[in-house]
């Protein structure tokens, strides 16, 4: 039997590239660049399996109209709204994710950009690097405590829980909660948090709010210039989740014209490319899609793409199916 042969878009943790390299017939995109959808679309006719990343864009032009060659889509990433999962369905093809392994990591980078936007700490290090530093004095950048203050989390799956977790027990934040199906109350109570019925309830209540909620069309700019206006004068907006969460002019509307204390964002809509109205904005921490960036973390997330490809290609159902 020919091992499956397939590719793999972007460059991996070495470990996980020679695993894939000895089981399958390896091909690896050297050039570590984003492929577009012409080429992605080439390629579903030519190999088994494809293991694409977040900057694979697998909208319905990237499908081809027939059933391709390729059976397998099994993405390095736990959001996977970059891949049009209908469009798979109906052509036969499986796609997995890798949930789990960057829960933990991409909760901490939540936390350090909670922090950098409570403390200034972004305009601070702009400050020092620019030479602009005149010297201590009690009324320079001061910024916001954090314990004890309100976490609002939309969104509670893994990673909003991870972010409940350190701001909870780390900081002892009082946690609210919005999240689209109710959440167990023994989950809830592990975190101290109360689960609110909207959005609309849970914005006026929060000294900070941190989306976790999945992208694509059913999220697209759920924070927009109205949600903002119900967002406390002095609160914070931290983004990990996806860009297209927030719609980023009404955004940087908001922060020009000091509506809210701040923002702190990992993620972005057209990324790379960053909206050139937020590029603007002093009261904005940003971040290049950093979450899950830790050896320890890449390597789980190869890991686990790996486990779903053998499992496919042994004939059993991959763990992490989510189409
Ligand atoms: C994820 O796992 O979703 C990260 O944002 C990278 O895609």
């Amino acid at each position: 039997m020919p091992k499956p042969r397939i590719l793999v878009t972007r460059r991996w943790p070495q470990a996980v590239e020679d695993l894939l390299e000895q089981e399958f017939d390896a091909d690896f995109n050297i050039d570590d660049r984003a492929l577009s959808p012409d080429e992605l679309r080439i390629a579903m006719t030519e190999y088994d399996a494809i293991l694409p990343t977040v900057t694979d864009r697998l909208g319905p032009e990237a499908f081809p109209d027939a059933a391709p060659r390729v059976q397998i889509l099994a993405n390095y990433g736990v959001g996977f709204s970059h891949i049009d999962t209908e469009a798979a369905r109906r052509l036969g093809v499986a796609v997995t994710n890798t949930p789990d392994v960057l829960s933990d990591c991409t909760a901490d980078l939540a936390m350090t950009l909670l922090l950098m936007a409570a403390r200034r700490a972004g305009e601070g290090e702009r400050e020092l690097r620019a030479g602009d530093w005149s010297g201590w004095r009690p009324t320079h950048l001061v910024g916001s405590k954090v314990t004890g203050k309100t976490l609002g989390i939309i969104g509670f799956g893994r990673i909003g829980r991870e972010m409940a977790r350190r701001a909870h027990h780390g900081f002892g934040m009082r946690i609210l909660v919005q999240n689209r199906s109710r959440v167990d109350p023994t989950v809830l109570a592990e975190f101290g948090a109360t689960q609110v019925a909207s959005v609309e309830d849970l914005l006026p209540e929060c000294d900070f709010v941190s989306l976790h909620c999945p992208g694509g069309d059913a999220n697209r700019h759920l924070i927009n210039a109205e949600r903002l206006a119900l967002m406390r004068g002095d609160a914070y907006l931290i983004n990990t989740a996806r860009g297209e969460v927030i719609h980023e002019e009404d955004l940087a509307k908001a922060l020009t014209e000091g509506r809210i204390g701040g923002a702190a964002l990992d993620v972005f809509e057209g990324e790379p490319a960053i909206n050139p109205t937020l590029a603007c904005c002093d009261r904005l921490v940003m971040l290049p899609h950093l979450g899950s960036a830790t050896r320890e973390t890449r390597e789980g997330m190869g890991l686990r793409a790996l486990e779903n490809l053998r499992a496919f290609f042994a004939g059993q159902e991959p763990p992490d199916r989510v189409a």
